[in-house]
């Protein structure tokens, strides 16, 4: 596992659309590049960033396809809180990106065990995913993975924790009453079927999670903890989200990473 320390939010962003811009343009496959994409605060900062390198002209998303990773149930598209219009706001509409191209789970699905079927499918259809973005909630989930979801799960309905909606009560006008209790959800193993996995994690909120992740043992208690078993994972992270490490564990990551830049 790589963990790249950021000085802050802004360069932690910097450095994942660098990234995936990157892994993009060195896509040489005709298959289009597969794209796994999260909602949250923390990714805002790097759709940004990738907006202004789109219109820049630094990367493009006309080869590519995105699955986002999940969505609330009962909440459509027009509902500024789903996570449908949230992807559209704040990326979908300002890039290159085909909307034929666009997958996203439908929270008004009639039969949500086959939407959440058809959407394992499609992304084996697909070739599977070349790079899954994600953050993490502060209990450490990924996606709507809580805290006791199988490490191997697929795509499914998952019933969302007290503790999440009280955290995402924040878009609810404060009242955890109004956030959907279930969601639609790709899988923890959905996602570390990906070929690479970049998970954000910033601020001192989620110091506990980021702890967890990457110096706890693996345990379906920190879902996030499953990264430990990819090959291929990467947490960027900011100071901030650092609090909770040991000191030779922070030190390790700088200095590797300083080493790999030489
Ligand atoms: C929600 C989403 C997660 C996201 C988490 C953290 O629960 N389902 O995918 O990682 O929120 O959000 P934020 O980045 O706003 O802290």
């Amino acid at each position: 596992m790589r963990v790249i320390i950021q000085e802050n939010y802004e360069k932690m962003s910097r450095w994942a659309a660098e990234h995936i811009a990157k892994a993009i343009n060195s896509h040489k496959e005709a298959r289009p590049f597969v794209l796994g994409l999260p909602t949250g605060s923390s990714p805002l900062g790097v759709y940004k960033k990738l907006i202004e390198m789109n219109k820049a002209g630094k990367v493009s998303f006309k080869n590519v396809v995105t699955f986002n990773m999940d969505e609330y149930v009962g909440l459509d598209h027009d509902h500024d809180q789903s996570y449908w219009y949230f992807m559209h706001d704040n990326f979908f509409n300002h890039i290159d990106l085909p909307a034929q191209n666009i997958n996203m789970l439908n929270g008004m699905a009639k039969d949500p065990e086959k939407e959440c079927r058809d959407y394992e499918k499609k992304i084996a259809a697909m070739g599977g995913i070349d790079l899954f973005m994600g953050g993490i909630g502060v209990d450490g989930h990924i996606a709507f993975n809580e805290p006791f979801t199988s490490l191997s799960s697929r795509t499914g309905l998952r019933t969302l924790t007290t503790d999440t909606r009280i955290v995402n009560s924040r878009f609810f006008g404060n009242d955890p009453s109004k956030v959907p209790a279930y969601a639609l959800s790709v899988g923890v193993g959905t996602v570390f079927d990906s070929k690479e996995v970049l998970v954000l994690i910033n601020g001192h909120n989620k110091a506990r999670a980021l702890a967890h992740t990457v110096e706890g043992g693996v345990s379906q208690k920190w879902t996030c903890s499953a990264l430990q078993m990819h090959n291929n994972a990467i947490i960027a992270c900011d100071e901030d989200a650092c609090g909770e490490l040991k000191v030779d564990t922070y030190r390790y990551f700088k200095d590797v990473e300083k080493a790999e830049r030489l």
